[in-house]
């Protein structure tokens, strides 16, 4: 069930309709993505704060939130210069970034809302600077991909442990999930 990030990549870069167009505006913002991200980064920490059960994730370890704050500004910088124009590094660094998620315990019903945060933001943040409606999609779209790879971790991560541990099969795993669906 493990996924190829590359081809990953590509699939929802098809889905979300991630065009050529949004990469250079993308990039031609470069220098705005990199002058917000610590704004960004420092309001995206106040939001989980906020929640009791992030807050508990996020100062569970000694220099977690700090290190946090680092590489959100990076994660945010790097959806504006693409890294290697969104091919391999860009896909392999995404799915590390689900890995790190699901290895901590962040689920679905804290990841979704608080990529709403960060697209909202930077939206208002977008507006109050002048730029277009144009770059406000291309970042919500790329947004969109980037969490789907966090979520999409998150049921990699997990069936591949239960196929580990009972030696299912694909097939009677799947049967079983939509077997339990059934019954719900
Ligand atoms: C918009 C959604 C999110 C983005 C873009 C994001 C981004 C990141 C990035 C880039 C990393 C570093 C990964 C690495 O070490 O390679 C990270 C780690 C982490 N994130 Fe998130 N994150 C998101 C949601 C959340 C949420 C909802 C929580 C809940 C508390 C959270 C808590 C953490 C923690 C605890 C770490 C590990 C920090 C460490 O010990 O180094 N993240 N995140």
């Amino acid at each position: 069930m493990a996924i190829e990030p590359q081809a990953f990549f590509s699939t929802l870069e098809k889905r979300v309709s991630f065009t050529a167009e949004d990469k250079s505006l993308l990039q031609s913002e470069i220098d705005w993505g990199k002058e917000i991200a610590p704004d960004m980064a420092e309001f995206f920490y106040d939001y989980l704060g906020r929640d009791q059960e992030m807050s508990t994730i996020l100062n569970a370890t000694e220099g977690r939130a700090h290190r946090l704050k680092e590489t959100f500004i990076k994660w945010f910088y790097e959806m504006f210069t693409g890294m290697d124009d969104w091919g391999s590094d860009y896909a392999d660094r995404r799915w590390n970034i689900g890995l790190v998620h699901v290895r901590i315990g962040i689920g679905p019903q804290h990841v979704v809302p608080a990529m709403a945060t960060v697209i909202r933001e930077a939206g208002k943040r977008a507006k109050a600077d002048g730029k277009s409606e144009e770059i406000k999609e291309a970042l919500g779209r790329i947004c969109m991909i980037d969490l789907a790879f966090i979520e999409q971790a998150y049921v990699e991560v997990s069936s591949e442990a239960v196929l580990r541990e009972t030696g299912w099969t694909e097939g009677l795993f799947r049967r079983l999930i939509a077997t339990g669906a059934n019954a719900m």
